[in-house]
């Protein structure tokens, strides 16, 4: 297997190329599938408050055996523990569940506009990276406006936007913000969230080409366009087979025959999704 790669923050700090995505995991799963994923080379852990597994994958990081300093742990607070104090106590909570004494990358699971009080949790967030009981700080989800909103009130940036991101919503404009940010794209629903993507023609007859599987195509595809792709799975197998995609390239023919197939969201809109 080649190495996994890695990228620069605009915090100078490092985040691996690929992850693994936890959700829907209970934390007795998570444990196995991080413990596993560890133990294959995985070195990216992605979980949320919300998931409710985050006690169990502190555990598969714990019992992996990988020292904690090579582990680049992510959770993130919650819609309902938004606003200043609020988030202040919502780390320490995801903390303690994680059994860690940091965290490595810290987001804003959802922007929840409606509700208001994003800038005010982004506050806290660069307060506990002050503390350096976050090394990095991000935000999930966010729209170009509300990033805006951001530097504007804040003048402090997200190292990471993690979005919903795959062939059927690959996100140019976004990912053009990110850009011309230093905003680095993490993708989650990488593989289309175990809808009928991996059986798209153009993605089976790129991945036949180069001997690989649609999911391994699908995934060079995000790491080409600069994004980190962080696929779940608790499978070990298919764990191995998300992590082994860096040996080969795609052309600029087979990029954008990848996302030939209609645009399609998965998950929630942004301007509206709540979820709390
Ligand atoms: N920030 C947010 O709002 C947000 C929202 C959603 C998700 N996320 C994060 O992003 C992660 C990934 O997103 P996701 O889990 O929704 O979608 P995903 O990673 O695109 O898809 C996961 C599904 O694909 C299957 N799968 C995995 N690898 C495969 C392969 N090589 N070939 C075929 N099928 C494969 C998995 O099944 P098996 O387990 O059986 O392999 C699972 O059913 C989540 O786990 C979570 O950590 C964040």
């Amino acid at each position: 297997m080649t190495e996994t790669p890695s990228h620069k923050l605009n915090d100078g700090r490092t985040v691996p190329a690929v992850g693994l995505g936890t959700w829907p995991l209970d934390d007795d799963a998570a444990e196995e599938a991080v413990a596993g994923a560890l133990g294959l080379g995985y070195r990216l852990v992605d979980t949320a408050l919300n998931y409710g597994n985050e006690t169990g994958t502190g555990r598969g990081i714990a019992r992996s055996g990988v020292d904690r300093e090579d582990v680049f742990v992510t959770t993130k607070v919650p819609g309902r523990h938004q606003g200043y104090e609020k988030t202040l106590a919502s780390f320490e909570e995801s903390r303690r569940n994680l059994g860690l004494s940091y965290v490595d990358l810290y987001l804003i699971h959802w922007p929840l506009p409606r509700v208001d009080l994003y800038v005010d949790t982004w506050k806290a967030m660069i307060r506990l990276r002050e503390e350096g009981l976050v090394r990095s700080i991000g935000v999930s989800n966010f729209t170009a406006d509300h990033l805006d909103r951001l530097e504007r009130e804040t003048g402090v940036l997200p190292a990471v936007n993690q979005i919903e991101m795959h062939p059927r919503l690959p996100q140019e404009e976004l990912r053009a913000v990110h850009a011309a940010k230093g905003i680095i794209t993490e993708s989650w629903g990488p593989l289309g969230r175990g809808h009928d993507l991996l059986a798209d023609p153009g993605i089976v007859a790129v991945a036949e080409a180069h001997g690989v599987t649609p999911g391994q195509a699908v995934l060079r595809w995000h790491t080409q366009l600069g994004a980190v792709p962080i696929p779940k799975s608790a499978d070990p197998g298919r764990q191995r087979e998300n992590l082994d995609y860096f040996g080969f390239e795609l052309t600029a023919g087979e990029l954008e025959r990848i996302t030939s197939g209609p645009r399609q969201r998965f998950g929630g809109d942004p301007e509206t999704h709540e979820e709390f």
